[in-house]
C-alpha cells in the first residue's frame, strides 16, 4: 500500500484535502490524524472489521482497546450510556482538550473497538484539523498512538511515516503535536473517578472541577510502578516507548548527587566498552562531557517542555549508536507524574537511587 501525506494547515484547512481523508475512513481505511497530545492512527470504529486494520498496522494485541475520537458533545450520547453527572463535568470542563473519560457503552461500539470491554474510552482532540475532520464527516474515529506497539509514540507525521510507511493509506501532516504525551484517562464508571493514565490534566486540576478528590490506580504511582501493579487500562501493562538501548533512570534528592553518580554510571559502563547516551535537561547539560552522546529532552524550570521532548528525543538515540542510556528522573513538578509514567516504562522500571548508593 502506498501510504499518502496530506499537509495541511491548521489555520487554513484546505476542505478538499479534508474530504479527501472523509473518504478514505468512510471506506474503512486507516488514517493518522495530528492531536494536540500525539499522532493517532485513526480508522472508522463502528466498523467491525476497521479496529482489526489498526490493530495489524500497529503490530498491537487485540486485547488492548481503542479510544474513540469525537467531534462534538452530542456525539458521546451516542456511543455510552448513564454518563454521570460528574463525567458531563469533566467533559465540559476540559473538552477539547488532552481528556480521555471512561464510560459505559453502547451496543453499537463493536467488541473488537472496545476489546470486549463493557465500557468505552472518549475524547475531543484539541486540534484544528481534526476537529474538522471529525465534524465534517461525524465519523467516531478509533485511534490509537499512531506507532508500532512497544515504540515511542509519534510527536510528528515523520514518525508516523518511520513506523508504518506502506500500513496505511494515509497521514495528515499538522506539525509538530504541541504537548507531547497522551492524554489523561480518567474512569468515570468507577465509584470514585479514577486516572488509569496519568497526563496533562492532573489529580489537582480534576479535583477542583469536580469539587471531590479524584483516586490514582495503583498502578500508576511511582511506587505501584515499580511494584509493577496489574493496571487497569489494558494497554498500560505492555512495554511502551522503548528506545533499541538500554535505559536506565538515576533519581535522587539533590540534583548535584544525580549528576554525581550519573558521571560516575557513565564513566564505569564506558570502561566496559559501552557506548553510552544521557538524557539530561538543559540546566544540567554541560555535566556530561564523558558521555558519547547528549540529548537535551528539556528544562527542568519547564516541565512542560520535557514531556513535549520526551517521545522525539528517546527516538532520535534509536538513530545513534548508543547501546545504554541513563536518564536523569522527573520528581518534582505538576506533570512529573506523567512524565516518570513512560520514562519507567521505556526502562522498563530500572531506576537507581543516588541518595542510596
Ligand atoms: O492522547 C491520546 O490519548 C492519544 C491520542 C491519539 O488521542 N491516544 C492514545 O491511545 O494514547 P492509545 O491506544 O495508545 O492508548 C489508549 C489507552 C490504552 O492504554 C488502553 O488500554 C486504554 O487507553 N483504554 C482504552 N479503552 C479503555 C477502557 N474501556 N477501559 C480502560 N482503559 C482503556
Ligand atoms: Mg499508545
Amino acid at each position: 500500500m502506498n501510504t499518502r501525506i496530506l499537509k495541511l494547515d491548521q489555520e487554513n484547512i484546505d476542505s478538499d484535502l479534508l474530504a479527501e481523508a472523509g473518504a478514505v475512513l468512510r471506506a474503512g481505511g486507516l488514517v493518522a490524524f495530528p492531536t494536540e497530545t500525539v499522532y493517532g492512527l485513526g480508522g472508522d470504529g463502528l466498523q467491525e472489521e476497521v479496529s482489526r486494520k489498526i490493530y495489524a498496522a500497529k503490530g498491537r494485541p487485540s486485547d488492548n482497546p481503542l479510544i474513540m475520537h469525537i467531534g462534538s458533545m452530542k456525539a458521546v450520547d451516542q456511543i455510552a450510556r448513564n454518563i454521570s453527572r460528574q463525567a458531563r463535568i469533566a467533559m465540559r470542563t476540559f473538552w477539547p482538550g488532552p481528556l480521555t473519560v471512561i464510560l459505559e457503552k453502547k451496543e453499537i461500539v463493536p467488541d473488537s473497538t472496545t476489546g470486549g470491554l463493557d465500557t468505552v474510552a472518549v475524547r475531543m482532540p484539541d486540534n484544528p484539523i481534526t476537529l474538522a475532520l471529525l465534524r465534517q464527516t461525524g465519523i467516531f474515529m478509533a485511534g490509537p498512538s499512531a506507532n508500532s506497539s512497544g515504540k515511542p509514540s509519534p510527536t510528528t507525521a515523520r514518525h508516523v511515516l518511520d513506523d508504518l510507511d506502506g500500513k496505511i493509506d494515509m497521514i495528515l501532516d499538522g506539525g509538530a503535536a504541541a504537548l507531547g504525551i497522551e492524554s489523561t484517562i480518567v474512569d468515570f464508571t468507577m465509584p470514585v473517578p479514577t486516572i488509569l493514565r496519568p497526563g496533562f490534566i492532573t489529580p489537582a486540576q480534576l479535583s477542583r472541577a469536580l469539587a471531590q478528590p479524584v483516586e490514582l490506580d495503583p498502578s500508576v504511582t511511582e511506587a505501584g510502578m515499580l511494584q509493577q501493579v496489574r493496571p487497569r487500562a489494558p494497554g498500560m501493562k505492555y512495554k511502551h516507548y522503548a528506545p533499541r538501548a538500554e535505559l536506565i533512570l538515576v533519581e535522587g534528592r539533590e540534583p548535584a548527587a544525580v549528576t554525581g553518580k550519573l558521571q560516575q554510571l557513565i564513566a564505569e559502563a564506558r570502561q566496559q566498552g559501552h557506548k553510552v547516551g544521557v538524557m539530561t535537561t538543559v540546566e544540567n547539560r554541560q555535566q556530561y562531557p564523558m558521555a558519547d552522546v547528549v540529548k537535551c529532552v528539556g528544562s527542568r524550570g519547564k516541565e512542560a517542555t520535557v514531556a513535549a521532548g520526551l517521545y522525539r528525543i528517546l527516538r532520535e538515540f534509536d538513530e545513534t549508536e548508543v547501546d545504554i542510556i541513563y536518564s536523569e528522573a522527573f520528581q518534582q513538578g505538576e506533570l512529573s507524574q506523567a512524565i516518570m509514567n513512560r520514562l519507567l516504562k521505556a526502562a522498563g522500571h530500572q531506576m537507581i537511587d543516588a541518595d542510596r548508593q
